[in-house]
Order: structure tokens, then sequence, then C-alpha cells
């Protein structure tokens, strides 16, 4: 899977890629991330990248002709037919929630790109003519698609075998089919008593019929 990130931030990213997960994930060769700096791309002078709305109103918008520059360059093709070869998805907190269900059908994508917005937002046309779908992560505004894009590889990059350290990890996780899409049970280490709070006694027990029992009637 290959994931190329379009940001005005790439530098944002920098402390996200050295984790271990992610390291694991790249280095296995299952996952590619490239990043792109539109203002390496933009046909304007000084690298400018954004502009006034037109209306009025306060803030900057990422600029559609700067993205397009961006797009065509990296993929060798004209910007509007990127989105017809490689699902092109814009973080934005109008989008498309993101949840399990969206997750699945980005890993099933193989290869995709995220736009990442900044400022006050971005030039609609960018969304109607350049992306294929908006994404958003939740109800609230940030202030760019950066976390966006990092919540999408880090979601996607711990599904990747040998990413995580212990392999059963993400098999019996929060919604995971390994729980039927359930939250997961609590779990506890030690000190088996601390300030006076117990660890289920069932969970020490090695009764492993009565603990597994113990984790369904637990499941969220
Ligand atoms: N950019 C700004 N806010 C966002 C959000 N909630 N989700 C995705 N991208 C965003």
């Amino acid at each position: 899977m290959r994931i190329d990130i379009f940001t005005l931030f790439p530098q944002w990213f920098n402390w996200f890629f050295q984790q271990r997960h992610l390291t694991n994930a790249i280095q296995s060769g299952r996952l590619t991330v490239r990043l792109f700096d539109y203002r390496d791309y933009s046909p304007l002078k000084h690298g400018q990248v954004d502009d006034n709305p037109y209306g009025g109103g306060a803030g900057m918008l990422l600029r559609v002709d700067v993205v397009c520059a961006a797009l065509s360059e990296v993929y060798g093709r004209n910007c509007e037919e990127v989105r017809e070869k490689l699902p092109v998805f814009l973080l934005s907190p109008r989008g498309r929630r993101l949840g399990g269900e969206l997750l699945d059908e980005m890993a099933g994508c193989g290869d995709f790109a995220l736009l990442c917005g900044r400022y006050e937002g971005f030039d609609q046309r960018i969304s109607d003519h350049l992306a294929r779908e908006e994404i958003s992560i939740g109800d609230y505004v940030l202030s760019g698609g950066e976390l966006a894009a990092m919540v999408v590889v880090d979601a996607l990059a711990r599904r990747i075998p040998g990413a995580l350290g212990d392999e059963g990890s993400a098999l019996l996780e929060s919604f995971s089919a390994g729980l039927d899409g359930r939250r997961e049970y609590p779990q506890y280490t030690k000190p088996a008593e601390f300030h006076g709070w117990p660890v289920p006694d069932v969970l020490s027990s090695g009764n492993h019929a009565e603990i597994e029992k113990w984790r369904q009637e637990h499941l969220g």
C-alpha cells in the first residue's frame, strides 16, 4: 500500500514517521508513504499556495491551480484524470466520518492520496474536480488536515502484519472481527492490588474458560 500525502507542512510528519510501528510497517515493504509539499509545485510567484475567498470572509484558501499542479506533476497526467486512476481523499471537517467501514475501504484501495487542507480551507473546486471523496475524523475543526492524515495512516499501518510488536495485538482489539466489532474487554497488569484497587480474581485464576467467559461478559 502506498499513501501519498500532500501538505503545506511536511515537517509535521517528522516525529510521526519515526514511530516504531510505522518504521516496522515501512521496513516490511508493505507500506510506503510519500510526502509532497504543495509549495514545491506552485506555478505562482514565491511559491504562493493560498488566496482570499471570493465574496470576502476571513482567512485564506488553498488554491485549486496549486493542487492541480502538484497532482499533475507527481502523477504525470492531467490533474482531473488523477482521481480516475488513484483514489484521492481530501481531509476536511465536512467529509464522510472516518470509521471502521471507511478504513476497510481505504485498506482495499491499494494506493491512494491524501490532500491536507490548511488555513480556512480550500477552494471547493479541489473537492469537486480533483478529489474522490472528503474525509473527516470528527466534528471539530483542526488547523489543517495533517493530524487527520496521521490518524488515517496510523489506523491503517497497525493493521499491517508485523507493524505491531505483538502479532496478536490487532486481532482482539476494539472493533476487530475477533471481537465481533465490539469494544475490547478491560485489561489489567501488575501490581495485583494498588491503593486497594484489586484486579478481578478470575483473571489470575488460570481457568481459561472462566477468563474467556468474563471477557465476553465485559465486551463494550
Ligand atoms: N481538517 C480540519 N479539520 C478536520 C477534520 N475534523 N477532519 C479531517 N480534516 C480536517
